[in-house]
Parts: structure tokens; C-alpha cells; sequence
């Protein structure tokens, strides 16, 4: 069976950033997660490509997004096989160029998860099998799906909304956001000191990409003054996997974007929607948060515990939405 809105091929095709798929491609996965979030409710089976197998690459830890590919394929009738950082050969005994060939000639599709965008690159090249990026440095692609699926799930629709990102500009899930919003028509306003305004190249090619679909990608250091009328509310990490001795630094810029309720009162929306990709540091129920707590006093980042636990708050709707995503794009793609 498969897709009933299916009239997209996107068979074969690798998932790098959103912006190698069109609008259509974008709101074809989209809609294609919710058909499959659907089925699961409902209990009916769709154990599609039973027979075939896919690599599940972890450079870097991940709860959400290695769990979602593993039960996504599960469901899918799929066999998975988990390497991890110390069970490869890559990038210390053996390139990527050779592990992509080794890979594509055992598994039908590979998810990376790493540091190097260029990694996963290469191993869609030499593969010959899709590769799905689960978070390099750059971006964090899949993420996005989840985001916008939650965010049309609550609104509707996409285009037209305003979603405000306050946090680290620069890191993969505002690079990656800054795209969906381009290929969706969302207005959206990242919100950051100048020290972490999004890459001006980065920027600009998302900025073209929104003229096609009547969004917009702007960037401010004033907060508080592009919360009116806001949908959403989304903020992430301000310290990223990798760059763990940058707190200090970091708290020291982020502070002052902190979200709060007084934040969320400011969108001046009743329904205005708080999101984080998670892990987030809201409480002092971490190791690493009661490690800065003891160094530099904060007891909660980039969000208060109020906003985490508030009506609010989708955080888990978007953790549940991986799934659902990566679903679509895996079935979509080894599509037969
Ligand atoms: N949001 C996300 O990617 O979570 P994990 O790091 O747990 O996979
Ligand atoms: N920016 C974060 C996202 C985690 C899902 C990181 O890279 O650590």
C-alpha cells in the first residue's frame, strides 16, 4: 500500500539538509508521517519492506533519534544494525569512502549521526543507498520533519506562521529550521547576540529559498520585540554535542535569551507553542546541569522549568514525532 497522498518519488534519494527536497517533497513527508502516525493508532500492521536492512551510524549519543529510527524500522519490518562510535573502523582504521561501499553493498539504507557534514556526504556518495542525517554539526534535518508535523498538528497549517528561535544561531537546528521555514512559507525570526547570528551564507541561501514559498528567514538581537504574534516559541541547547568547554562563554551571551513565561506572555498568543528538540536543561536533575550549577549558579538554561512543564510546552509531541517522520522518510525513500 504504502502513501495514500503518494505522487512523489523520492526512491533512492538521500536526506543531507531539506534543502535538496522541494516544498512538495517537504510537505509530502509531512503529510505522509501523519498517514503513518495514523495506522500506528490504529493498530494496523505495515510491515512493508520486510527483508531488507539498515545501518544506524552513532558518532555521538542520542536517545530521541536512535530509538525513532530503530522502532521506525521495526514497524517497517526492517532489520537494523547499531554502530557505534567505538564498534566502526571509520575515520580511524578506514575512510568513510571505503566504509560507504562496504555498507551499501550489506544495508539498503544508512542513518548517520556525527560531526562532519561532509562524513555523511560522502557516504550518500559512496554508498549508493540513502543516507539519512540524524545530526551532524551543520544540521539536524529529520528534527525539523518533527517540528513542522507538531507544529501542523496544533495550527494546521505552516505557512504564514511565526515561529521566533532564541539560542545559538549558528548550530545545527537553527541552520536546519532556517531551511524548513524556507521550504514551508513560515516567517521565521532567529533571535541571538550578533556573536551567534546564523552563518551569513547560510542565511542568504535560505532567504532565496523563502521567495519561492512567500516565507521569511530574518535574524534579530532584540528579543522581545519580534514575540508578538508569535505560533511557536522554540529554543535549543546552548552548548551542542562537541563543544562542551564553551559554557561559560555561552551563558554568558545566552542569558538574555532565556525563555520564560514572562517571554511567552509577550507573543501575546494564548496558544503559542514552546518547542525544543531535547535534551533540554530546564531543572537540576542532570549531571551536566548540576555541573554548571556548581560553576556558574544558573539552576535552569535556555528555558525555565515553569515553560518546560507549561500548557505550553510540546516537547514531547515533537520527541514522539521523530518517529513518525523518519518513518515516512525511510518507507518514502527505499520506497520499492
Ligand atoms: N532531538 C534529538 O536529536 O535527540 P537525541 O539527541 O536524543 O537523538
Ligand atoms: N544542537 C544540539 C541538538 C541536540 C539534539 C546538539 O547538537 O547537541
Amino acid at each position: 500500500m504504502q502513501s495514500t497522498t503518494r505522487k512523489i518519488n523520492l526512491k533512492g534519494k538521500s536526506l543531507l539538509t531539506l534543502a535538496d527536497y522541494t516544498p512538495d517533497e517537504v510537505r509530502y513527508l509531512l503529510d505522509y508521517a501523519a498517514e503513518l502516525k495514523a495506522l500506528k493508532k490504529d493498530g494496523r500492521p505495515h510491515r512493508w519492506f520486510e527483508g531488507k536492512n539498515v545501518a544506524l551510524l552513532f558518532e555521538k549519543g542520542s536517545t530521541r533519534t536512535r530509538c525513532a529510527f530503530a522502532v521506525a524500522c521495526s514497524d517497517l519490518g526492517i532489520h537494523t544494525e547499531f554502530l557505534g562510535k567505538s564498534d566502526l573502523h571509520l575515520g580511524k582504521k578506514e575512510s568513510v569512502e571505503d566504509t560507504a561501499k562496504v555498507l551499501g553493498r550489506m544495508f539498503d539504507g544508512i542513518e548517520f549521526r556525527g560531526y562532519e557534514q561532509e562524513s555523511a556526504k560522502a557516504l550518500a556518495e559512496y554508498s549508493g543507498v540513502p543516507v539519512w542525517n540524524g545530526l551532524t554539526d551543520e544540521y539536524h534535518p529529520t528534527q525539523v520533519l518533527a517540528d513542522f508535523l507538531t507544529i501542523k498538528e496544533s495550527t494546521g497549517t505552516l505557512k504564514g506562521k511565526k515561529l521566533v528561535y532564541a539560542g545559538d544561531g549558528r548550530n545545527n537546528v537553527a541552520n536546519s529550521l532556517m531551511i524548513g521555514a524556507a521550504k514551508t512559507g513560515m516567517d521565521l525570526c532567529i533571535c541571538a547576540p550578533k556573536e551567534l547570528f546564523p552563518e551569513q551564507e547560510k542565511l542568504k541561501k535560505a532567504q532565496e529559498m523563502a521567495q519561492h514559498t512567500e516565507g521569511s528567514i530574518t535574524v534579530s538581537e532584540h528579543f522581545e520585540e519580534v514575540l508578538k504574534g508569535a505560533s511557536a516559541v522554540y529554543t535549543d541547547v546552548w552548548v551542542s554535542m562537541g563543544e562542551e568547554d564553551q559554557f561559560e562563554k555561552r551563558i554568558n551571551l545566552l542569558k538574555p535569551y532565556q525563555i520564560t513565561m514572562d517571554v511567552m506572555r509577550k507573543t501575546r498568543n494564548e496558544d503559542v507553542l514552546f518547542m525544543h528538540c531535547l535534551p533540554a536543561f530546564h531543572n537540576l536533575e542532570t549531571e551536566t546541569a548540576k555541573e554548571v550549577h556548581e560553576k556558574f549558579g544558573l539552576e535552569e538554561m535556555e528555558v525555565t522549568d515553569e515553560v518546560f512543564r507549561s500548557k505550553h510546552s510540546c516537547v514531547f509531541d515533537q520527541a514522539e514525532n521523530r518517529l513518525h517522520t523518519i518513518k515516512a522518510l525511510i518507507a518514502a525513500t527505499l520506497e520499492k
